[in-house]
């Protein structure tokens, strides 16, 4: 693991973008494992920036999520699909086509797990962008998922339902379900950056780095891959040795 402690949000998402720019600039077909949540805005908004001012395209890009909630539509402002729209595809020139993320609104949850896993056979990431809950979590993949899992559904924490409450009305319509990529779908990705913001993070970005490797700390499986940056700001690494 390759950790570079930064001094705050911006300088952590430039970094990023750095990474993410070097691997589409070498393979305009790349394929991006995408997250969402609060801290890879600031990544998604450089790249709609070079976009922008330095005419990069996105024409021959593919990008798989890592999750999104069960019961929500893609016009749904809640949701992964929403998210990933309006804050990238909506407004770089990547073909809609060639982004995926697991539907929401599937009737057969089961046949959606196994449809994803399939996808995901044929898409695997150049390099998977990963933000990481405050309980250790990667995508969904809450505390006591083992390393050999595949994309699922997720019962979600009440941590997790809490720290996402944030973004809703009332904590009552955050969704109780998420469909996720499971350890092992994200172990495949070539490369893995991890982001964090904020203390609140501290105390996961040290499981992750200096814990025992074990499904207590979801992210700590990703120790034993090999070509896996860790970004934080400050204030997340401020309990790393
Ligand atoms: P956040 O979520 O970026 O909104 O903090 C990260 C995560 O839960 O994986």
């Amino acid at each position: 693991m390759k950790i570079l402690i930064t001094e705050n949000y911006d300088k952590m998402s430039e970094t990023a973008f750095s990474f993410v720019k070097e691997i589409i600039t070498e393979k305009p077909d790349a394929v991006l494992g995408l997250a969402t949540g609060s801290t890879p805005i600031g990544l998604y908004a450089l790249m709609v920036r070079d976009h922008e001012q330095n005419g990069t395209s996105y024409k021959g890009i593919k990008s798989v999520n890592l999750d999104e909630y069960v019961g929500l539509s893609a016009d749904n402002e809640q949701s992964y699909a929403y998210f990933m729209n309006y804050h990238l595809f909506d407004k770089v020139d990547i073909d809609k086509n060639n982004t995926h993320l697991p539907c929401g609104t599937a009737e057969d949850k089961k046949a959606e797990c196994r449809r994803y896993n399939e996808l995901l056979k044929t898409l695997v990431p150049d390099v998977q962008i990963l933000g990481i809950g405050s309980n250790g979590h990667i995508g969904f993949n809450e505390p006591g998922t083992e390393k050999d899992s595949v994309t699922h559904v997720v019962n979600l924490t009440e941590n997790t339902i809490k720290d996402n409450s944030r973004l809703f009305d009332r904590i009552e319509d955050v969704p109780r379900q998420a469909f996720s990529m499971g350890i092992k779908n994200i172990l495949a990705s070539k490369k893995i950056i991890v982001m964090a913001s904020g203390e609140n993070k501290a105390k996961a970005v040290r499981a992750m780095i200096e814990g025992p490797v074990s499904s207590a700390c979801p992210a700590s499986f990703l120790r034993e891959h090999n070509d896996v940056v860790v970004v934080v700001d400050k204030a997340a690494g401020k309990l790393i040795k």
